[in-house]
């Protein structure tokens, strides 16, 4: 069986998540680490015990045959270094942190680079790859729940855009899993209780780029006929307990609660509170993993290494190829052309500019403040709500 060597392409925290996971790997070589900090480079090599560390990408990807690699560096980072990995020497696949990009060219590009040097790219949309997925599908498969009717996902309650581009991109490519292909979406954005305008167009913390919206609500309709119903609500505090992908049917309804757990209404919901949630447990054949639990390990990142291996085993296209990565990125760009044309959008969506920066060329507005990328959430957030206090 072969053994693939992953490279990896920044090692922060999420790269040193990643990188733990295919350390539980047995088809998987922690060949080499490369990171502009030296300490942080340091740092992880002594936990992997990796002697090869490099400063520069592209000396990395001269020296090491690598079949992966990975990209888990801050949002407008990953389509720069997407495109530098496949342009300077393309492995046989890439693995880039979500969202993939901060605009639809960009991803684009990405696609249409990764095709060209026949590298598999996938999005780093771990969640879709989890056992709760895999044992929500088979249910669905064997008429648990009946036919689906609709789906409903709810974010973390972080402010709206950044919600949608932070949590959604997983929900969204989730939805996609059960639902197929998006076909137009209606949306609506609330910023300090009335409709955003361009002049709420902000830039995004680290580096998640334009974004708009306190409130976010879209309803996505599906080529199968599945509506799904959004909700990305800033909430007086952020929690993972408020992530949800619902999957409701005729006779039942699935819960993948923050995709550790999964839960099942078994009954048609004709009477609200008759049919209750019940936890559905997973067996063991589906939990565990090369010996590991995915109770103990329900970040996931171990069943998306998996899915990574076996793509490149069966040579087909990854569970969260780059193609959908793309079509998520369409999904949330379209519920803000939605808002500021108040029409329905069909997919897909024409290209041209970021949807935002043209409004704000509409409107006459400059670009928003480029600093303001340069925090992370928690230092970004009582700026935002000072600015709508104001506005
Ligand atoms: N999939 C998930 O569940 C999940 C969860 C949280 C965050 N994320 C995503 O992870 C990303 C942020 O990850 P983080 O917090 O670890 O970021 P980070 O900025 O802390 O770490 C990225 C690392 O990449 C390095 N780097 C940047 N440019 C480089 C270059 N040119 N060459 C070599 N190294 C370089 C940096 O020095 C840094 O150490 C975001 O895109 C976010 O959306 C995903």
């Amino acid at each position: 069986m072969t053994t693939y060597r992953v490279g990896f392409l920044g090692i922060g925290p999420r790269g040193l998540s990643q990188a733990r996971a295919y350390a539980l790997h047995p088809r998987v070589e922690l060949a080499a680490i490369c990171d502009v900090d030296a300490e942080r480079l340091a740092a992880a090599a002594g936990e992997f015990g990796v002697e090869r560390t490099y400063a520069d990408f592209r000396a990395m990807l001269d020296a090491e045959d690598l079949d992966v690699v990975n990209i888990p560096t801050r949002t407008d980072l990953h389509a720069p270094l997407t495109i530098g990995v496949l342009e300077h020497r393309a492995p046989k696949a890439v693995v880039v942190e979500k969202p993939m990009a901060t605009s639809l060219s960009d991803a684009d590009r990405m696609v249409e680079l990764a095709a060209a040097a026949r590298t598999r790219l996938a999005v780093h949309h771990q969640m879709r790859t989890t056992p709760t997925f895999q044992v929500a599908e088979r249910l669905i498969d064997q008429g648990a729940i009946g036919p689906l009717t609709s789906i409903k996902i709810r974010g973390k309650g972080y402010y709206g855009g950044y919600d949608m581009l932070n949590i959604g991109t997983h929900l969204l490519n989730g939805a996609r899993r059960f639902a197929g292909q998006a076909r137009s979406v209606t949306a609506m954005c609330l910023t300090g209780g009335r409709p955003t305008t361009a002049a709420d167009v902000i830039e995004g913390p680290y580096g998640f780029g334009l974004l708009a919206g306190e409130d976010i609500s879209a309803v996505y309709e599906f080529d199968g006929g599945l509506h799904a119903f959004a909700e990305m609500h800033r909430r007086s505090q952020s929690d993972s307990g408020w992530v949800h992908l619902k999957l409701y049917g005729e006779d039942g309804a699935l819960c993948l609660y923050n995709s550790r757990q999964l839960f099942i209404r078994r009954g048609r919901d004709s009477c609200v509170g008759r049919v209750p949630w019940e936890t559905y447990e997973l067996d063991d054949a589906d939990r565990i993993l090369h010996g590991c639990d995915y109770v103990d390990h329900a970040g996931g990142d171990l069943w998306m290494a998996e899915e990574t291996v076996r793509a490149l085993d069966d040579d087909r296209e990854h569970e969260c190829s780059g193609l959908e990565g793309r079509a998520v990125m369409e999904m949330m760009d379209g519920a803000w052309v939605s808002h500021f044309s108040r029409a329905r959008v069909d997919f897909p969506l024409p290209r041209g500019d970021h949807p935002l920066r043209r409004e704000l060329a509409a409107a006459g507005l400059p670009d928003p403040d480029p600093e303001r990328s340069k925090l992370r959430y928690a230092d970004w957030l009582p700026g935002e709500l000072a600015r709508i206090q104001t506005a």
